[in-house]
Parts: C-alpha cells; sequence; structure tokens
C-alpha cells in the first residue's frame, strides 16, 4: 500500500535535503575547479601551453600585447600566436578565479563552521595547495612542459577537488536535520563491518586510480615528446615505452577493484540508495574512462578523446571519493 502524503511533509524533505551557505559555495567552487581542469585540458590539446612564454605575466605584462608589432623586444615573432596566448591568458585568468573562490569557501568554512576540524582545515589545505598548483602551473612554463610537473600539477587538482568534496559531504552529514551521522556506527555491528571492507576496498581503488593517473600523464608526456620530434600520430604510442604498458595494465586493476565495490553492493547493500547509486556512477565512469582509453590506443589519438580522457580521470577520482565518503557516513536507510 502506498504511504499517504501528510501536510508538511513536502517542508520536511525539502528541509531534509536543503544545502547550507556553505556547501553551495564549496560546490560551486568544486564546479569551477573541474571547469578549470577542463580548460587546461584543452590549453594542452591546442599546444596552447606555452601561448604565454614567460609567467606569471604574459608577454612581460599583466594585459597580453594586441598584436604582434606590440611585442616587447625580449620576445621574437615566433613565439607569438594570439589564438594560443588569448587560451592560455584565459586559463590563467579562470585560474585566479578559482583561487577566489576556494578563498571565500574558507572564509565561509570559518564563520559557519570553525569549530568543526573536518571542514575548516580541508578547506585550508585546499587553498594552500591552489598557492602550490599556481606556482607548479609557472614550473610547467618553466620546464617547458616537462611529464613529472605536468604530472603533479593534474595530481594536486585534483586533492583539491577531493578536499573541496570531503569537506562539502562533512557539512551535508553534520546538518541538523540530516537522517545520518558523521560515522557509519549506528549501524548494527555486522553492517557496520561490511561497510567497513567495502570502505577498504574503494581507498585501495582511489590510490591505485592516483598511479593510473600518474602513468597517464607520462604516457602523455611521452606522446607530446614523439610528437614534437616529427612522429606521425598513427604510431606515436610505439615510442612511448614501457609507462603505455603499465597504464594498459594498471587499467584492468582499477577495473577490476570497482567491479569487486559493485559486487560487494549488489550482494550486501542493494537497500541502501546512496551506496547503490555512488557506485553505479563510479563505474559507469570506470568503464567509460577504460573503452575511450582503448580508443586512444587502439583506435585514433586524437585531441578531443584526448581532452576527454582526462576530465572523465578528475570526474571520476571525485565520484570515487563521493562513493567512499557516503559508504563510510550513510546512516542505515529508512526500513
Ligand atoms: C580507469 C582507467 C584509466 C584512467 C584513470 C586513465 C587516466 C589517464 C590520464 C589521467 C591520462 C593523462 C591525460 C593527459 O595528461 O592529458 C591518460 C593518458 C592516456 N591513457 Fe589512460 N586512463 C585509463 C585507462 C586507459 C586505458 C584502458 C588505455 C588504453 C588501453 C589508456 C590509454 C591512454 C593513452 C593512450 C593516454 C595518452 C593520451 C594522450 O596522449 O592524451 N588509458 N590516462
Amino acid at each position: 500500500m502506498l504511504a499517504e502524503a501528510r501536510p508538511g511533509d513536502n517542508q520536511q524533505e525539502m528541509a531534509r535535503t536543503a544545502r547550507t551557505p556553505f556547501m553551495r559555495l564549496a560546490l560551486w567552487t568544486t564546479a569551477l575547479t573541474y571547469a578549470l581542469i577542463l580548460v587546461g585540458s584543452l590549453v594542452r590539446a591546442s599546444g596552447a601551453g606555452l601561448g604565454c612564454p614567460d609567467w606569471p605575466r604574459c608577454f612581460g605584462s599583466w594585459i597580453p600585447p594586441m598584436s604582434v608589432e606590440a611585442l616587447p623586444p625580449q620576445f621574437s615573432v615566433d613565439q607569438f600566436n594570439a589564438t594560443r596566448m588569448w587560451t592560455e591568458y584565459l586559463n590563467r585568468r579562470l585560474g585566479v578565479t578559482v583561487g577566489f573562490f576556494i578563498l571565500a569557501t574558507v572564509v565561509s568554512a570559518w564563520r559557519h563552521h570553525r569549530h568543526e576540524a573536518h571542514i575548516l582545515w580541508p578547506t585550508v589545505a585546499a587553498l594552500l595547495l591552489t598557492g602550490y598548483e599556481g606556482w607548479l602551473g609557472g614550473r610547467v612554463v618553466a620546464h617547458e612542459l616537462a611529464p613529472w610537473i605536468v604530472t603533479a600539477h593534474l595530481v594536486v587538482a585534483i586533492v583539491i577537488v577531493q578536499l573541496l568534496l570531503y569537506a562539502t559531504a562533512y557539512a551535508w552529514y553534520r546538518r541538523p536535520q540530516a537522517s545520518s551521522g558523521t560515522s557509519s556506527a549506528a549501524l548494527p555491528p555486522e553492517d557496520a563491518a561490511h561497510r567497513r571492507t567495502l570502505a577498504l576496498t574503494i581507498a585501495a581503488t582511489i590510490a591505485v586510480t592516483y598511479v593510473q593517473v600518474a602513468l597517464g600523464t607520462q604516457v602523455r608526456g611521452g606522446v607530446d615528446d614523439g610528437l614534437d620530434a616529427g612522429v606521425a600520430r598513427a604510431v606515436v604510442l610505439s615510442t612511448v615505452g614501457w609507462w603505455d604498458g603499465a597504464h594498459r595494465v594498471l587499467s584492468l586493476g582499477v577495473v577490476s577493484m570497482t567491479l569487486l565495490s559493485l559486487l560487494v553492493v549488489w550482494s550486501r547493500h542493494t537497500h541502501e540508495l546512496l551506496v547503490r547509486r555512488w557506485t553505479h556512477i563510479v563505474v559507469g565512469l570506470a568503464v567509460a574512462q577504460t573503452l575511450l582509453g582503448a580508443g586512444l590506443a587502439y583506435v585514433a589519438l586524437q585531441p578531443a578523446p584526448q581532452v576527454l580522457h582526462l576530465s572523465l580521470a578528475s570526474l571520476l577520482m571525485g565520484a570515487q571519493l563521493v562513493q567512499w565518503l557516503v559508504v563510510r557516513w550513510e546512516a542505515a536507510p529508512d526500513a
């Protein structure tokens, strides 16, 4: 029999799912950070990384030159390409905007949650890492896109997203109207033990995916080196060496660990809506990412799927963290 809706149910549901000002800001900041990762990968795919040959200025000034005639004498005409320069310049401005949003998120965390270490400190860490990321961006330019710096740049961006998602999820589970706490201790002991095993599996998958991302950026570095040396796109992967083989093999590790968590959820947690939903999202992203990677490796290594492969990697790692937090913090489902 269907339960009858009672007056006030609607308001209760709205209160239960309402987001606090801190959570809204943190979510906007996370979305902007993702946009920055996307623009950053577009910059790379279009070869605009050195569109501004210096840092933090662009061709020696804060507003780039409007034409080649306006170039300061220390720069050569060969270094100037208007499209690449503006793409890279916009990327840097978006980076500054994200920096301000993260600062605003820290201020909001201080105003609303200064006594909650799990909210305040992740946002402070995200701010410090954003400063470090800006400095690393400068190193990327100074070292002409050396692969290990590009790897560090991407890994730090993913850590920033995960810190913001952690603080947001914590705030969500700490709302007075939340039906769940920030621990699964309220579950019956047997269920809590299953949750712990599942959380461990997901944490291990996250660690392996970090290694996979680092390997991927090394593959990308090898691809860029090959293309710069004049190797044809169709065969450039064969010049990358063992990084490529390791990246392909480890993708089997990421996918099988993800599928293992799916099996565990299907066998023991089918009635837990959020656990199931986030596991399905993670499985979908991991499978899509693997198919896309296979397309890059065996069909065609084209710029558009290259951008998508990197963006999906960062989305996958954000979703994995949320999946892990939901498994740890979502209390037992309503009976
Ligand atoms: C869950 C699985 C995977 C993850 C998380 C992942 C992640 C990544 C990342 C982060 C990059 C660097 C992108 C960049 O810096 O622009 C990359 C590059 C690459 N990956 Fe994957 N990858 C996965 C699976 C695969 C698979 C299964 C293959 C092939 C069979 C593959 C082939 C490649 C290739 C060819 C590149 C270089 C692409 C380029 O030059 O832009 N990946 N991967």
